[in-house]
């Protein structure tokens, strides 16, 4: 595809959003795994399944809904991403990022992710939350690879501040006010879908990644470059391969996912009341 129906397949996505909504938020809330429940506690003002968006993508993980809200969460209007894309879908970067560039261009200013993880610091215990600072993209595909879209960002960004620093300290405070446990440190990703083999997280490890997992990156490289505001938060699903020496599950992942739910959900509350 080139640059211009990208470029062209953004505008009618985010048309076909703001004809179909009254008030457009300036901040979007992604839910990553075990975050699902927190749609049940938001004002739902709107709801857009992705099949009707032009031009993106569906979702195709199990526990992944695909539908785009626009909700109050703590009363403050939001676009809410039920569902996302990954690269191990078989999407490429591009195409997992369309929808970071539809809020870009509907005019968001934040981008909020959330993700579940493997922890690779053990002072992270499995379903406790960390705060991504920073991150080690090598394996990542650059979603800006190709023509670049001057109208979102120059071509050769910089990443010194991906994650911005004021929303990690609300989310700090957020934390800290709730008595919720918040680690802080570097995720590194990795393509998936198979999870690592010990001699990765081995590798990781010597890289200075406190975590690792599938999605985010693309997004925040996409983010950043559009010039939006980025958060990511991990749920810390599992030890890392390798370090317990049993091995990792789906199963696993989705149950500590489950487990933190609660405290991820009152975070975000808490954090959105504060942005
Ligand atoms: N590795 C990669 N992705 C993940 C993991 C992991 O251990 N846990 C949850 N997502």
């Amino acid at each position: 595809m080139t640059k211009s129906d990208y470029f062209t397949n953004v505008v009618e996505a985010s048309d076909y959003i703001r004809s179909n909504i009254s008030e457009i938020p300036d901040v979007c809330l992604v839910l990553g795994s075990g975050l699902g429940p927190l749609t049940d506690r938001v004002e739902t003002i709107s709801e857009i399944p992705y099949e009707k968006i032009p031009h993106f993508p569906k979702t195709t993980v199990a526990g992944h809904d695909g539908k785009l809200l626009i909700a109050r969460l703590s009363g403050r209007l939001t676009f809410i991403m039920k569902g996302r894309f990954h690269f191990y879908e078989g999407y490429s970067t591009q195409e997992a990022t369309f929808y970071v560039r539809v809020m870009a261009y509907l005019g968001v200013k934040t981008l909020v992710m959330t993700n579940a993880a493997g922890g690779i610091n053990q002072n992270m215990k499995p379903s406790e939350l960390m705060v991504i600072t920073d991150h080690i993209g090598l394996f990542c595909d650059s979603p800006l690879r190709g023509e670049n879209l001057d109208e979102f960002g120059p071509r050769f960004p910089d990443q010194t501040k991906v994650y911005d620093k004021d929303l990690i300290d609300k989310l700090k405070e957020a934390a800290s006010e709730l008595s919720i446990p918040l680690h802080q440190g570097v995720y590194a990703y990795t393509r998936g879908p198979q999870y690592e083999t010990p001699a990765e997280i081995r590798a990781l490890t010597a890289l200075g990644a406190d975590a690792v997992g599938m999605s985010t990156v693309a997004e925040a490289i996409a983010s950043s470059h559009s010039g939006m505001k980025t958060l990511a938060v991990s749920c810390i699903t599992n030890y890392a391969a390798g370090i317990t020496g049993q091995p990792l599950s789906h199963a696993e992942v989705m149950e500590n996912a489950n487990a933190s739910s609660k405290n991820s959900i009152a975070l975000m509350e808490r954090f959105f009341s504060k942005i």
